[in-house]
């Protein structure tokens, strides 16, 4: 919960200088202190910060200042730098009190390049509030999106846009982000469900006989009724109510934000993958773009290289009229980016266009997120793209012939784990034809894994720790499975594609993964899965093989040969392990 967050790990925050709270410029024994600028816009061509500001203005809104700055269509808003994070962090999380003012100041500049207003009546303007870190952490902390929302706005949103449908389904997803990240309404010990996700499948069981119904099909009505139930569930959960109020939404926001940094997802990842604590996140207020306006609005998440192999092809997914976590989740499975160039010519051109301008500009392999809204596009993060040992070799060599980077570059790019990547074990051909496959989705993650089957991350975590070898499978896995993740030798995931949560991770951490094997039933109340005839129950063997997108019912598999090898390599590689950003 928001208010349950972790405050353990304040004494490694940083602690900023004491600075004079008073007047601009006022003296402190004697000398002149300069109080920090703490928010820089971004918007219109114009951007206060640069790409190389990434410890003040963390990874990603150095960024969507750097994307501004070279003339890329970025929706406007403004960065809290992460010196208010350690200074909220040293100072019980309190603000230094130039900040709201600073804020206010920001937005008002938001709201004049939009021509719309937080709150107001007629035009009133919606905004994200995500998180940032200078290193990129992907999913770890909260965004909330469609901040601005309320009783009121809901309805002129949907007069002025003629589409219902659009605002309430804006409202719903409001809602249920700031219950969650803000108001702390959140799955329980022991419930396999998201409390949100509870109530919109109980709403299609009664409206349309099954839960599964999709989204998309939910009508204006169906939707509004879910704000209502949403609002209930919030107030029984959290004790008080939504607020109302845009303002109050945005400092919740904020605060939460910031809390996030410190989130056990956070910490368990910092860990892993040794980021100070004492570095902090930004905060990004950015202005609504909407991909869930109907047929000619979409989102989508792009690497502009094979980030599995490194092929120089566009590579991706998109989903038309959603909003960027629908692709993430993995709840609805994207199509691959080629669709939209028949689906969406124009703005698969100009998304084309700036793949080449990002590569050109940023000189490495980009993961990049989209929004169309009404055919027009628009370009929301851009960062260095996650990428497996095989596509690190791969681009680094095809950069140089394309005399992108120098040689030195193209060697220090390649982690030094790369090389237990691509001598990751996979299974011997022959003992895969002998075995029962029970399944296949997507290649992930290369590589061979077997194990016991488990259906939840504290499964995975307890008998890891006992020393069994555990595959880790899920309908779709969601930051909170992170420990059991890292636990697993393999993850299965039988929904979403290969931009969902698991394959992002496991591309990460160089783990095997098959994602979106839709033919695989996972049950987590009666903790079986079943597939071609084939029902495994919790502890029973199973094999995923990463490379093949395949999976297997096999008690003994047998590795190819070069894999003993890789293991022992593997093993001596561990303790130097780098990461890759
Ligand atoms: N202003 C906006 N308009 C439309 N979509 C947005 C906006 N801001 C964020 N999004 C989308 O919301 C999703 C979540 O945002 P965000 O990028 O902040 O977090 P994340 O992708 O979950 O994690 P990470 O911190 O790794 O990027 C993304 O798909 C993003 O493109
Ligand atoms: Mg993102």
């Amino acid at each position: 919960m928001a208010t349950k967050r972790k405050t353990t790990g304040r004494k490694g925050i940083r602690r900023i200088r004491t600075r004079s709270t008073s007047k601009k410029g006022a003296r402190v024994s004697g000398r002149k202190t300069k109080i920090p600028r703490y928010v820089y816009y971004f918007g219109d061509g114009h951007a206060d910060g640069s790409g190389s500001m990434k410890p003040l203005l963390g990874g990603k809104g150095a960024n969507l200042h750097e994307m501004t700055r070279i003339g890329l269509p970025v929706p406007p808003g403004f960065t809290i730098t992460t010196e208010v994070c350690s200074y909220f962090y040293d100072h019980k999380r309190t603000y230094p009190p130039q900040l709201e003012a600073r804020v206010a100041a920001a937005l008002a500049r938001v709201e004049k390049s939009a021509g719309k207003k937080l709150g107001d009546r007629d035009r009133p303007l919606l905004v994200s509030v995500r998180s940032g870190a200078r290193d990129s952490m992907p999913g770890m902390m909260d965004t909330i999106l469609n901040l601005g929302m309320n009783d009121e706005v809901v309805e002129t949103v949907a007069k002025k846009t003629n589409n219902a449908r659009f605002a309430w389904d804006s409202y719903r997803r409001f809602l249920q982000m700031y219950g969650d990240v803000v108001m702390g309404v959140q799955k329980r010990p022991g419930e396999d469900h998201e409390p949100f996700e509870s109530v919109i499948e109980h709403l299609k069981d009664e409206r349309y006989g099954k839960h599964d119904f999709p989204d998309v099909r939910l009508t204006a009505a169906d939707l509004n009724e879910l704000v209502q139930r949403f609002k209930a569930l919030i107030k029984e959960r959290a004790g008080k109510s939504f607020p109302q109020d845009p303002r109050a939404q945005l400092w919740g926001a904020i605060s939460a934000v910031f809390g996030s940094w410190m989130n056990d997802r956070a910490i368990v990842y910092r860990r892993k993958y040794g980021i100070p604590h004492d570095w902090g996140t930004a905060v990004n207020v950015q202005t609504m773009v909407f991909g869930n306006m109907g047929k000619t609005s979409a989102t989508g998440v792009a690497f502009t290289r094979d980030p599995a192999t490194g092929e120089k092809v566009f590579y991706g997914e998109y989903l038309i009229n959603a909003q960027g976590e629908d692709v993430v989740a993995g709840v609805r499975t994207p199509h691959p980016i080629a669709d939209l160039a028949k689906e969406m010519p124009a703005a698969h051109k100009d998304l084309m266009k700036v793949r080449a301008i990002l590569e050109r500009h940023f000189k490495d392999m980009q993961d990049l997120e989209f929004t169309v809204e009404e055919n027009h596009l628009y370009i929301l993060q851009t960062r260095n793209g996650k990428r497996t040992g095989h596509a690190a070799v791969r681009i680094a060599v095809d950069m140089v012939d394309e005399k992108l980077i120098t040689k030195k570059e193209a060697v220090r790019r390649i982690p030094a784990d790369s090389l237990a990547h691509l001598l990751a074990p996979i299974f011997d051909r022959q003992s895969a034809r002998e075995a029962k496959k029970i399944g296949s989705g997507l290649a992930a993650g290369p590589g061979a894994a077997s194990g016991h089957v488990v259906f939840s991350a504290e499964e995975a975590v307890a008998r890891s720790e006992k020393g069994d070898k555990v595959v880790l499978a899920r309908i779709e896995t969601s930051p909170e499975d992170l420990r059991g993740m890292i636990a697993a030798e393999g993850i299965l995931t039988s929904r979403g594609g290969v931009s969902s949560h698991a394959a992002l991770v496991a591309r990460q951490m160089g783990k095997v993964c098959v994602c979106g094997a839709t033919a695989i039933q996972i049950d987590y109340q009666k903790r079986t899965l079943s597939a071609n005839g084939t029902t495994l129950k919790q502890g029973d063997y199973i094999s995923v093989d990463g490379t093949a997108g395949e999976v297997f019912q096999l008690h003994r598999p047998r590795l190819c040969k070069c894999s003993s090898l890789a293991l022992s390599i593997q093993k001596r590689a561990s303790p130097i392990r780098s990461t890759q950003n």
